[in-house]
């Protein structure tokens, strides 16, 4: 989604503001630009290409202040004009994530007002407000202050003015942004990774905050306009971290963090010799020792974990599970029962849906709540009573791997913990469950192993236009996990079943053009799934099968049997998850699209 980077400094600021936008590429754009003050005048430079065409586009632009911003289309298309940052009369410049919903009604007042509109969005209406204020008098603090007022919907904005050389003015509500601290110079981004490159010392702001940002001085003010602290924090984000390195793709250096990823999020448990609830929180023993059920909401890749997890939570720690798709439950009636936990998860912690359903729970009545999520200081963290740190560390691929995996592992410790309160797990369980966990990196790296064999699989996939994912039980979420990766990142469709389900419908888009991905883990339904790869043989479709070791499944003709390294029980689904990704990793090579940053996609989903 659209990224904001904002700089004031003694220095020009335009390599400051490129190189951020650079870092907030990820996030998925369809155009960019940036604004500069530069002797009382607004220098603008936009481009509906990468920042790269940006950079050449604003070669012979230099300023003091400046803001900058990649955009992610909901207003109009893809444009130059659409692109931000958007002016008023040549005096007041903003840049804006999110979404403003009584847009069409403010353009109406503006435009009686004789402003003109030069463009399809909702931000250009911040801007002329901020100018009709700006005009009469107010400070430019002030009359952003005046013009969020106004405002109904979701917002990060950044505002600069011609006139003032010195000052740049920030806002956030439902939208992050974060002031980058330095000496004499000072920064705002929506995502601390655009300005590693200049700070470590970050202020997040919370919602309803506005601030003044000046050289060597800042100021933040609340909702209510009163003059606040916020806390300084040193990010421990490294510029390593959000490097490729020496890998072709960061989605493919993400694959290849699992094992690390997996021990850092792990480190406190597998470093001790019992489960304790307090790794949820210091509240969380009261809360959990009150609540009977568990309801999950997420969306995407988030919520195929929470699928995983139900049959962890229901299977292990004998809990009832329900999960939900947010942007559904948000809008749903639905009946609240007060003992419930909602766990929400989200890599990113700032996703419009999945905020709002936790929000909708609150409101409904819902006082357990728990987030696990890869960001500290997000959104979703700050709004939850208890919370659970991925620790996979940035994840910049627009697919979602690492943090995938991560939050398996945090749903699987909530399984235990709650296990182990509800008397369902003995003290020769819990152990046997802890060495599995010190395990499970080393087993990862194992599977990965495999990469070179499923890179010549993926040849078979290039001329494919369809894809069948199934698998049963814990594993039907991994193939939904593997179609969504598939389709995300190559655009083949790709659709996943329960195999049951098969030939109550699906089977009758099987031929040969169709290839059917089986996930067959030596467990339980092994025999079952067995019966229902038959069925696909007996239509002429071809198989690929990822079974664990011992299922005594082999290649023939039409099946290509991928033998994972060993069957790791109830946390086969991680391991099984592995060669999805790979998988879809080396179709995408094959097709040539842009892995990281697939068409329409963003990474972090900040608008419904
Ligand atoms: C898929 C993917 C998305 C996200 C979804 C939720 O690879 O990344 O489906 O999982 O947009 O995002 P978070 O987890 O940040 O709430």
């Amino acid at each position: 989604m659209c990224g904001i980077v904002g700089a004031v400094a003694k220095r020009n600021v335009v390599p400051i503001l490129l190189q951020g936008l650079q870092r907030l590429e990820y996030r998925g754009y369809d155009s960019a630009g940036l604004v500069v003050v530069n002797q009382a005048k607004l220098e603008r430079a936009r481009s509906t290409g990468r920042v790269v065409e940006l950079t050449q586009r604003s070669a012979a632009i230099t300023g003091h202040l400046g803001i900058a911003h990649t955009r992610w289309a909901t207003h109009g298309v893809p444009s130059e004009r659409n692109a931000h940052p958007h002016m008023s009369d040549e005096l007041i410049a903003v840049v804006h994530n999110g979404i403003i919903e009584n847009y069409e009604e403010l353009r109406t007042d503006l435009t009686a007002q004789g402003y003109v509109f030069t463009s399809d969005t909702d931000t250009e209406v911040i801007a002329h407000l901020v100018h009709s204020f700006y005009k009469k008098g107010a400070s430019l603090l002030h009359a952003t202050q005046s013009s969020l007022a106004k405002l109904i919907g979701a917002y990060a904005i950044g505002v600069v003015a011609a006139n003032n050389p010195e000052q740049l003015i920030c806002a956030r509500k439902g939208s992050p942004l974060l002031l980058g601290i330095g000496e004499n110079e000072n920064f705002i981004a929506s995502d601390m990774s655009a300005l590693l490159a200049v700070t470590k010392n970050v202020v997040y702001l919370e919602e309803g905050d506005v601030a003044e940002i000046g050289i060597d001085t800042y100021r933040v003010f609340d909702a209510q306009g009163k003059a606040v602290q916020r806390q300084m924090h040193v990010s421990e984000l490294t510029n390593d971290s959000v490097e490729l390195g020496e890998y072709r793709h960061y989605m493919l250096k993400e694959i290849y963090e699992q094992p690390q990823a997996l021990a850092n999020t792990l480190e406190a448990v597998c470093n001790s010799q019992s489960l304790v609830p307090g790794i949820f929180g210091a509240e969380a023993a009261a809360s959990f020792s009150q609540i009977d059920s568990i309801l999950i909401l997420a969306c995407g890749t988030s919520h195929n974990s929470g699928l995983v997890a139900r049959n962890w939570l229901e299977e292990i720690a004998g809990i009832p599970c329900n999960v939900e798709i947010a942007s559904e439950y948000r809008y749903r009636v639905s009946v609240a029962n007060p003992k419930t936990l909602v766990v929400t998860i989200s890599q990113s912690g700032e996703t419009a849906d999945t905020l709002a359903a936790l929000n909708h729970a609150k409101a409904n009545g819902h006082q357990h709540t728990l987030a696990i999520c890869n960001v500290p200081e997000s959104a979703i963290i700050r709004q939850s009573k208890l919370r659970f740190l991925t620790r996979a560390g940035p994840e910049i691929g627009v697919a979602s791997t690492k943090a995938f995996t991560t939050q398996l592992a945090g749903l699987f410790l909530l399984t235990l913990v709650l296990a182990k309160l509800r008397g369902k797990l003995t003290s020769k369980q819990e152990q046997q469950h802890l060495h599995d966990l010190r395990h499970l990196p080393s087993a990862v790296q194992a599977v990965l192993n495999l990469d070179t064999s499923i890179s010549k699989l993926a040849e078979k996939f290039a001329n494919k236009h369809h894809a069948l994912f199934l698998g049963r039980g814990l594993h039907y979420p991994i193939a939904l996990e593997g179609a969504l990766k598939l389709k995300e990142i190559s655009y083949i469709h790709a659709e996943a079943y329960p195999a049951g389900e098969l030939k109550h419908g699906p089977l009758a888009l099987v031929d040969k053009d169709m290839p059917v991905i089986a996930v067959a883990p030596n467990d339980t339904l092994l025999e079952k799934l067995k019966s229902n790869l038959q069925e696909v043989r007996a239509r002429g479709g071809e198989l690929f099968v990822f079974a664990d070791a011992n299922t005594r499944m082999q290649s023939s003709d039409g099946v290509s049997v991928m033998q994972m390294p060993e069957h790791a029980g109830f946390l086969s689904p991680i391991l099984h998850t592995i060669p999805l990704q790979l998988l879809a990793y080396y179709v995408a090579l094959q097709k040539g699209t842009d892995v990281d940053k697939p068409r329409n996609l963003a990474k972090s989903v900040t608008v419904e």
